[in-house]
């Protein structure tokens, strides 16, 4: 009679050597041995016949048997079910499956665009927390609590008691630099910002800015102009906008920038609300109050910030005319850029 052993070992070679061809018959192979009636059943029930001290070193073996089968039924089960069509293995001509290959963001592919085009002006790139608390996000930046200014921005709290929120701008991120460094400054930081907003095509819970800050003496409003300028060249391939007078607590004097709207040539749009210009963001002279809230000599340095909104800057760039695209991951969307 044939020794258990051996008998367990062929069935191991037999196992390895089958190749079901499709899924079909990956699950006649997955009856035939571990079914409930199955082979390796049967050969388990064997152990009867081996004696005592060997009983042990059989159950072993025939495990093995078992897993090996577990696991090719397993992988190729994978295998036939990813390809969702009968795969010819044997067919060593056909083509190979190809690999779908991802596509950045195009918000992150306009950041990095606009952080390349400060970088050539030796701007560099700082990044603060998009969890903050209310004193770089409000009070440093010249916002004192009941400033009525505070209500332009509804804040998500994270503790209000603790004053921890999610921050409203990347304005906190000049306190947290210039906290830090000493003038000359020249950084730009982009991020994330969060402000409670009904969703439309217009406006969302979150979006992206990007923030300029450039510190040292005897900076103008004639450098914020000419950096602005620089930058739209830049990026439009136009030096088209115009700045209005506006009021932000943390530079005086302010502006609001608008950039000519390319969707519609000026012609007016819904993107441009047909007023044939679109604002992407606001600028001016860091007040002397934040410079001094950081510890800066607002008599020696003067400076100038700017904020704009990434997703403003796509949607012209790109002529889109619904910010909401840039949040729902369709691939049909993404794969355009
Ligand atoms: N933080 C402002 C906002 O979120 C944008 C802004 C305006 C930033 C003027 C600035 C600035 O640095 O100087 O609406």
């Amino acid at each position: 009679m044939e020794n258990p052993f051996e008998k367990v070992e062929k069935l191991l070679a037999e196992i390895i050597a089958e190749s079901p061809k499709t899924l079909e018959e990956v699950e006649q192979f997955r009856i035939k041995y571990i079914g409930s009636k199955g082979i390796v059943k049967g050969i388990f029930g064997a152990i009867k016949t081996v004696e005592n001290q060997r009983k042990k070193e059989y159950g072993q073996l025939v495990n093995k048997v078992k897993t090996t089968a577990e696991e090719k039924v397993e992988s190729l089960k994978m295998a036939f079910s990813k390809a969702e069509k009968k795969i010819n293995i044997e067919d060593l001509t056909a083509p190979a499956y190809t690999q779908e290959i991802g596509t950045r963001h195009p918000i992150n592919l306009v950041k990095n665009e606009i952080l390349d085009i400060f970088k050539r002006i030796g701007f560099t790139v700082e990044e603060g927390p998009e969890i903050e608390d209310d004193w770089h996000n409000f009070t440093a930046l010249n916002l004192p609590e009941n400033h009525p200014a505070r209500d332009m921005q509804d804040t998500f709290y994270v503790d209000f008691e603790k004053d921890i929120l999610l921050r409203t701008h990347t304005s906190s991120a000049q306190i947290r630099v210039m906290q830090n460094q000493e003038p000359p400054i020249r950084i730009i930081t982009p991020g994330r910002v969060f402000r409670n907003e009904t969703i439309s095509a217009r406006a969302h819970c979150t979006f992206h800015q990007v923030e300029g800050l450039f510190i040292a003496e005897k900076v103008s409003f004639a450098d914020l102009k000419q950096t602005l300028y620089y930058f739209a060249k830049e990026m439009f391939g136009s030096e088209n906008i115009r700045m209005r007078p506006s009021y932000f607590p943390f530079t005086e004097p302010s502006a609001e920038i608008d950039v000519a709207c390319f969707i519609c040539d000026q012609k007016g749009c819904a993107v441009c609300k047909q007023a044939g210009w679109v604002e992407i963001g606001g600028c001016g002279m860091v007040d002397p109050n934040v410079l001094e809230n950081c510890n800066i000599d607002s008599e020696k340095y003067t400076g100038f910030a700017f904020g704009m909104g990434i997703e403003r800057i796509t949607m012209l760039k790109y002529g889109i005319n619904d910010l909401r695209l840039f949040f729902e991951n369709d691939k049909r969307f993404l794969a355009q850029f």
